[in-house]
This record gives structure tokens, C-alpha cells and sequence, in this order.
């Protein structure tokens, strides 16, 4: 009989009896070896100003950070043209969404999103003791009538991951701007930005318009733009994000945070990255051009590959994914199968630096060969391709 079930909270019981997918990166010991596709990382590492004034602030350690993050908050306000206090700076941008969750939501309210989208909406709804309703995809993107269909008078938020992960799929400015629209006054959107330097990149190059989310910010609308230095910028392992939205239910936000939760470190690490442009610049560009050598690569291998807006391709490898994730796996490249995201024939590849995404490719192709060795043929058709 276990000792804590009667004892911890029923959000607490919830999660802890639902088995949990591993969604976590392999351990440390295995990491040098392997090429890491599976956690849409930025292969090229951290921001090298960042770097530089990371070692600098490691120096005052001994002191406990700017529990604001004074100087980074007013950074990020002149930045995106809006006043310091629609701005919170939190440990990632998922300690935010944990943020929003247990101050929006409680036992009986619900958050709205889409099937196939950010594991962590799920569980930080479930830890605020609320309900995450799903709504069907569409063609492998959001079905945003069916998203308005799911909101009722106890629901209190909406997410759209912007592009999408796993699917890397974009909804552009007009659309968004419609659909926030015919949200109910009872509803903040979320909008996770997380991947907004590699989507503004492709839309620039698509001549396609991504993004109008500060306007909405600016015009007092009820939506949090969250934004993270984990993946253009380079510093997943610091834990650090932001958010973008209405002052009050930021402060609101701030209040639950943990005292002193965002590190010196992060703090200096961030504040230098947001001007490293070269990183960005060199980051972005590699991350379109080398979307298409995979597109090609794997799409040749007779993958459904996804065309992305963000830093990862969804292939549908028309068996099971976790299958072919261990088998890449055993010739030293990790990907991301998608059971747990209801999507059991696919998985989600990180586009990496050129040599990672040859060394990638021809570990799929070799599982291709010796696949076509030991099994009878399938038609593409039969696979439902
Ligand atoms: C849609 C989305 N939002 C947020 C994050 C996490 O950001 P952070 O590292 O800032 O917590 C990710 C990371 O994979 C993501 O895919």
C-alpha cells in the first residue's frame, strides 16, 4: 500500500499514477556520442556573447540574482515597444505556462488546445487540477473552428503553439487575428511563440506574414505572447523565457513565481543574447536551407515529411515510429517518436547542422536497406502514404 496516495493532492495523484512519456533528453553519459535530433536543440550551441557574459556573471555567484530581472524586463520592453511591466522573465518559457495555468485555472475550469500539439500544456493543466481539452486536427495542423467549438463558460485558456511542436506547422497573421476575434471576453490566448525567429525566417523567405502578436499585446487584448532564449538563442540548459501580455495578470503571474527562480547567470546570458544577431542570423539560415536537404533526404526515403515553420520536421515513416526512433538510435542519432502525441507512425526530426543531418540520413537509409533485405515489399499506397 503506498504511503503518500491518500495524502498528496488529487492534481499530485492525477499525474503521478499517469505513466509520463519520456520526454526528457537521453542521460549525460550517452550524450557526446550521440547526434541529439530528438529535443529540438540548436545545434550550433550557445550564443557566444552569451557565453562571454555568463563567464563574467558566474564570477558574482555567491550573491542571489535580481529576483525582477530588472535590467533584462526593461531590455525586452524597449525591445518589443512595450512598457517594463507587460513583461515577465521566467525560469523558461514553461515555467510561465505553469504560471498561467495555476493562476487562471483550478478543479472545474478547463484550457483548450489542439490534439498533436506541446506536451507540456497537458501537464501543467493537469497540475492546476483542470481539464486540457483536445480538439481534432485537420491535415496535419490546427482545425482552429474546432478549437472554438471546444470552448465553453468554464474554460479559461487557449494555446496555440505558433509554429506548432511536433508538427512545425504555422498559422499566419490574418488567421490568428481572426480567430483571436471570435474569442470569448472569458478566455486568454496563449500564444507560444517559441520558435518565432526560426518561423519569421521562413516567412520572409515565403514572402508570407507570420506574426502581428505584439499588436494584440499593445492593444490591451487578453493574450500572453511566450517567448524563449532556448532555441534560436541557444540556452536551453540556463531555463530561461519570457512572456507578453496584459500587466495585471502578469503581476498576478509574478506573485506565484518562486523567489529568486531565473539565475544570475541566465539573467546575464540572456540580456547578451538577445543582440547576438550573427548567432541568430547563422542559426535561422542553416535551419531553412538544411530544412529542405532533410525534406528531400527523408522524403526520398519514402517519409510524408511535414513542411515546417519551426526547427523540426514531423515524417510520417508509415510504421511505428518508436521502432525506427530505436533503431536510429542504435547507429548513434536520436529522434523523437510520436506515440504520445497520438501520432504512432511518426516521428519528429531536429533539424540539425549539415554533418548531423547527413549522419542522420544515412542512418535512415541504412535502416531503409536492411529493412528492404529482411521484409517483403510494401507499396506506398498499402502504407496508406
Ligand atoms: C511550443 C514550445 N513551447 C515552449 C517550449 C519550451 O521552452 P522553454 O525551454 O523556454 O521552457 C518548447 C520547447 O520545446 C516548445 O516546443
Amino acid at each position: 500500500m503506498s504511503r503518500f496516495f491518500d495524502l498528496v493532492s488529487k492534481p499530485a495523484r492525477d499525474l503521478g499514477t499517469h505513466k509520463a512519456p519520456n520526454i526528457f533528453p537521453a542521460p549525460p553519459e550517452h550524450r557526446s556520442a550521440l547526434i541529439k535530433l530528438d529535443s529540438n536543440e540548436n545545434p550550433f550551441g550557445p550564443s557566444p556573447r552569451a557565453l562571454e557574459a555568463m563567464r563574467t556573471a558566474v564570477g558574482s555567484s555567491n550573491l542571489y540574482p535580481d529576483d525582477d530581472c530588472s535590467p533584462l524586463r526593461r531590455e525586452l520592453a524597449s525591445y518589443h515597444g512595450l512598457p517594463t511591466e507587460q513583461v515577465l522573465v521566467t525560469a523558461g518559457s514553461t515555467a510561465l505556462l505553469s504560471l498561467l495555468c495555476q493562476t487562471l485555472l483550478a478543479p472545474g475550469l478547463n484550457a483548450v488546445t489542439s490534439q498533436c500539439s506541446f506536451i507540456v500544456y497537458s501537464m501543467a493543466v493537469q497540475a492546476a487540477g483542470a481539464l486540457l481539452i483536445e480538439a481534432p486536427m485537420r491535415e496535419d495542423s490546427f482545425d482552429l473552428e474546432a478549437i472554438l467549438a471546444a470552448i465553453d463558460s468554464d474554460t479559461r485558456i487557449v494555446f496555440l503553439a505558433n509554429p506548432n511542436n511536433p508538427t512545425g506547422t504555422v498559422l499566419e497573421a490574418s488567421v490568428v487575428e481572426s480567430f483571436l476575434s471570435r474569442l470569448p471576453g472569458h478566455v486568454v490566448l496563449i500564444l507560444d511563440e517559441a520558435y518565432y525567429e526560426f518561423a519569421q525566417h521562413f516567412a520572409a523567405l515565403r514572402k508570407t506574414k507570420y506574426s502581428n502578436s505584439l499588436d494584440y499585446v499593445r492593444q490591451g487584448a487578453s493574450v500572453v505572447v511566450l517567448r524563449t532564449f532556448s532555441k534560436a538563442h541557444g540556452l536551453a540548459g540556463l531555463r530561461i523565457g519570457y512572456g507578453l501580455g496584459p500587466a495585471e495578470l502578469l503581476a498576478y503571474c509574478a506573485r506565484m513565481r518562486n523567489t529568486f527562480s531565473v539565475s544570475s547567470v541566465a539573467q546575464a546570458g540572456a540580456l547578451a543574447a538577445l543582440h547576438d544577431n550573427l548567432h541568430i542570423g547563422r542559426v535561422v539560415e542553416n535551419n531553412a536551407i538544411q530544412s529542405q536537404v532533410l525534406d528531400a533526404g527523408l522524403s526520398a526515403l519514402g517519409y510524408r515529411v511535414v513542411p515546417t515553420s519551426a526547427n523540426s520536421l514531423f515524417c510520417d515513416v508509415g510504421e511505428a515510429g518508436a521502432v525506427v526512433a530505436k533503431r536510429l538510435r542504435e547507429e548513434g542519432v536520436a529522434v523523437r517518436p510520436l506515440e504520445h502525441w497520438g501520432a504512432p507512425n511518426c516521428i519528429r526530426v531536429t533539424i540539425g547542422t549539415p554533418e548531423q543531418n547527413q549522419a542522420l540520413l544515412s542512418a535512415a537509409r541504412q535502416l531503409g536497406m536492411r529493412r528492404a533485405a529482411t521484409e517483403p515489399r510494401v507499396s506506398s499506397s498499402a502504407r496508406g502514404m
